[in-house]
């Protein structure tokens, strides 16, 4: 297996076992504008980046895909956000209480899901926008949790990671959440599974390389929840995770988990400088 992989960055029995292009494809500078807005997708990696340069996923897609992206009419993202917000100001659970009662509008988060995951001091540990809204949920309305990475949950997410479109990735990593940190930059280099890969060998060593039909990014989590063609739903982050990790034959974590959560927080710190897209659309 060892051997697989250093072939793997060599690019030699890479395309062989996993079907990657020969030829490394350039990313498109194609320019992202939203709702007259522009949106940078490539930019400088900030000091002590793993990567000298920061990528949008959606830089890596086809011209048709990014093109769903730019207008939230054709987001196919957008209707989830539309019934998310039905579920702010619907009344749930025990107290009886809705978002909206508590939070007033969805604008209230503006700049929340920049600097998420993040530590809270009251749990002690890294909390994702997942875990707040479920601590919602239970504590504050009487109410079940949401499933993880279920469809109420990624419409949620996608409803306030809107309210920060634009804004600049600022995840802090340092004081007590350095040990989470820490976790999760292990497991993306760990190699796992029948191909015995690590997230690095796939999105640091060989973005921009097509495999198979898909041209691969850096795995930024600055666009989720994305919106996906193949599954024509919205999908949070962890749920990628799961997939990548099937893809190369490992078993995956559980989603919700210790492993993921933190996993979570250190991609989402590999995209510190990119610009919140959420809800993104891609293949
Ligand atoms: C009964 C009041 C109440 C309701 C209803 C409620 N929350 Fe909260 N929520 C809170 C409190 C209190 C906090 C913790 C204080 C804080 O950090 O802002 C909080 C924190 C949060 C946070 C983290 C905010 C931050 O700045 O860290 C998010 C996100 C959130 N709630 C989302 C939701 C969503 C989505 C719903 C509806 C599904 C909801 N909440 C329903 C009271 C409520
Ligand atoms: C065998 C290569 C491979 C490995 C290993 C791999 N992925 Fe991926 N990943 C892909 C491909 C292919 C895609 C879809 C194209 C793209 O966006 O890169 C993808 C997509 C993603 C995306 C979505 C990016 C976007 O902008 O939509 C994230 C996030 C991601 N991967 C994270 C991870 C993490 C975390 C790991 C390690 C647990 C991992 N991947 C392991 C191949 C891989």
């Amino acid at each position: 297996m060892k051997k697989i992989t250093k072939s793997i960055l060599a690019g030699g029995m890479l395309a062989l076992s996993l079907g990657f292009a020969t030829q490394a494809n350039e990313p498109t500078d194609a320019v992202m504008t939203i709702d007259g807005v522009t949106i940078p997708t490539h930019v400088k990696a900030p000091a002590g980046s793993p990567l000298p340069e920061l990528f949008s996923g959606w830089v890596f897609r086809s011209t048709e895909t990014q093109a769903m992206q730019l207008d939230d009419f054709d987001n196919p993202g957008m209707i989830f956000v539309d019934q998310a917000w039905e579920t702010w100001s619907t009344p749930e659970g025990s107290a009886g209480k809705s978002c909206a009662d508590c939070h007033g509008e969805p604008e209230s988060f503006a700049g929340l899901r920049a600097v998420m995951p993040k530590w809270n001091e009251a749990a002690g540990e890294v909390y994702t926008l997942e875990d707040y809204i479920n601590e919602s949920r239970v504590k504050y309305m009487g109410a079940d949790k949401w499933k993880y990475s279920g469809g109420k949950m990624a419409a949620m997410v996608a409803l306030i990671s809107l309210q920060s479109r634009g804004d600049i990735i600022n995840v802090k990593t340092d004081g007590p959440a350095a040990a989470t940190w820490e976790k999760g930059k292990e497991i993306y280099y760990t190699r796992v599974g029948q191909l015995d890969m690590s997230c690095a060998n796939c999105h640091e060593d060989n973005y921009g390389v097509m495999i198979r039909a898909d041209h691969l990014s850096q795995g930024q989590l600055n666009g989720f929840p994305a919106y996906r063609l193949k599954n024509a739903k919205l999908n949070t982050a962890q749920g990628r995770f799961k997939g990548c990790m099937k893809n190369i034959r490992a078993t995956p974590y559980k989603v919700g988990g210790e492993e993921f959560r933190a996993l979570q927080f250190y991609v989402a710190s590999r995209g510190n400088g990119l610009p919140i897209e959420g809800p993104s659309v891609r293949n």
